[in-house]
Formats: C-alpha cells, sequence, structure tokens
C-alpha cells in the first residue's frame, strides 16, 4: 500500500492558546507520552511560546512549529514574523493558510502562496491548510473549492520542494464544533487533493505527499480516520491541549 511510504505525522495547532509557564507545563506533560511514538510528532505553538519549546524540546521526538509566517524576509510590517526569524529560532515547522487566518485575518490564496515560497525558501517544512466551507458543501462544490485553493496555493512550488509539504484538509465546518467528518468524507477529500497533486507533479510525488485529516479529530473518532488510505495524520486543535488526548492521538497514529 502506498500509505506505508509515508510516515503519519500528527501536529497539534495550539491556536492562541498557553503562556510560556503553561506552555512548559504542557510540554513536560507531552515529552514522556510522545517518547515512543513511531509518527512524526510535532506542536505548532504560539510565537510567545516558541522559544521556550524549541529549548524543552530539544533532544526528544517533539517537533516545533509556528502557527504563520509573513513573506517578506524584513521590513515595515508591524505586527508580523518572518521565516527567517522562525527559522533561527529553531523552528522546524509552520501552519500557513489555517482557515482562522482566511476567515479573520483577510488572508487569501495569494497570500497563501507568498507565505508558503517564504518558508520553504528559509527551509521550514509547511503544513498547508485548505478546505471547504459548510455552504460550499451543501452546494456541491467542495472539490471545485479544495483544487483551486491547492493549486493556487502550490504556484511556483516544485516537486523537490513538495518533500518539504504537508497538505493539512480541514473542512471549515468541522473546526472546533466536534462535527467531524466522516472517515468516507475525510478520506474522499483527501483522495481527491492526492489525485490534484498527481496531475500536477505526478503519480510519484503525490504519494510521497503527507495529507493530514484536521477538524474536531479526537481519540474517539483518531484510529477510524487515521486508518484510511489517504490520511497519513492529523492536525489537531482541542485534543491537543490535553496532554492525556494527544497521547492517545500519537498512540492511534503509532497503531494505525
Ligand atoms: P479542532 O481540532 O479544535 O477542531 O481544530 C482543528 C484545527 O483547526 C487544527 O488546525
Amino acid at each position: 500500500m502506498n500509505k506505508n511510504l509515508r510516515k503519519p505525522v500528527i501536529a497539534g495547532n495550539w491556536k492562541m492558546n498557553k503562556t510560556a509557564a503553561e506552555a512548559e507545563t504542557l510540554i513536560g506533560e507531552l515529552i514522556p507520552v510522545a517518547k515512543d511514538a513511531t509518527c512524526e510528532t510535532v506542536i505548532c505553538v504560539p510565537y510567545t511560546d516558541l522559544a521556550v519549546a524549541v529549548k524543552l524540546t530539544a533532544g526528544t521526538n517533539i517537533k516545533v512549529g509556528a502557527q504563520n509566517c509573513h513573506f517578506k524576509k524584513s521590513g515595515a510590517f508591524t505586527g508580523e514574523i518572518s521565516a527567517e526569524m522562525l527559522k533561527t529560532t529553531g523552528v522546524e515547522y509552520v501552519i500557513i493558510g489555517h482557515s482562522e487566518r482566511r476567515q479573520y485575518f483577510a488572508e487569501t490564496d495569494l497570500t497563501v502562496n507568498r507565505r508558503t515560497k517564504a518558508a520553504l525558501e528559509a527551509g521550514l517544512k509547511v503544513i498547508l491548510c485548505v478546505g471547504e466551507m459548510l455552504s460550499e458543501r451543501e452546494d456541491g462544490i467542495t472539490e471545485t473549492v479544495v483544487k483551486l485553493q491547492t493549486i493556487a496555493d502550490l504556484t511556483d512550488i516544485t516537486a523537490e520542494q513538495m518533500k518539504n509539504v504537508i497538505i493539512a484538509y480541514e473542512p471549515v465546518w468541522a473546526i472546533g464544533t466536534g462535527k467531524v467528518a466522516t472517515d468516507e468524507q475525510a478520506e474522499e477529500v483527501c483522495a481527491f487533493i492526492r489525485a490534484v497533486l498527481a496531475e500536477k507533479y505526478g503519480k510519484a510525488v503525490a504519494d510521497g505527499v503527507v495529507i493530514q485529516y484536521g477538524g474536531s479529530m479526537n481519540p474517539k473518532n483518531a484510529a477510524g480516520l487515521l486508518a484510511k488510505e489517504n490520511i497519513d495524520g492529523g492536525l489537531i486543535g482541542g485534543a491537543s491541549l490535553k496532554a492525556e488526548d494527544f497521547a492517545a492521538l500519537l498512540s492511534a497514529a503509532t497503531n494505525g
């Protein structure tokens, strides 16, 4: 099975949660539970937690990510952080194009593409988020929306660079709502994304790309989702904030 070619990636997206002191406590709890995970384990923390996260996870198998980066190297962009700044902090991953950024911070496919390019050029691995809104699913245009996002967001990204890109399929209606996509709904779209990647980069490249599901993933539903052929991990919000839940997700990915 092609699934065996890909190492699952379980990534926590802490969103705007946890002070540095709270991060220290949670990371202290996560280190022992992540020790035996055979999946890639990532925590994407707020900027203010990056230094403590990088320091505490040094020498462990937990990787650290940020939740956004700007596309310019430096300059008059008040409140922004560049990809290079992240890289020099010791960060390995960055989430780009999360639906909350698209929804609340006017992020567009153009800026998502620019940020993706900048992150890859700085040597970061990108978790690129795509996904439809409820109205789009109800209108039957899920595939159109997801294809447009995937193609636009990956403009000028080479096949070689795709080794450092993870796609996270996050249906907007499933985020933070407790309404998880069914295993079949999630698999259908993840398989579709892989087909879009195959069209653009060829099958060999597409088969190597990790595609995550995100949206109310929790210890109860993770095993079913992660068993699907085209779902190679999860991008997890709420359940990544509790060590016990995150541990269960790591073991679902490890045993799956
Ligand atoms: P929840 O797991 O809280 O639904 O959030 C998903 C998400 O947005 C991860 O990026």
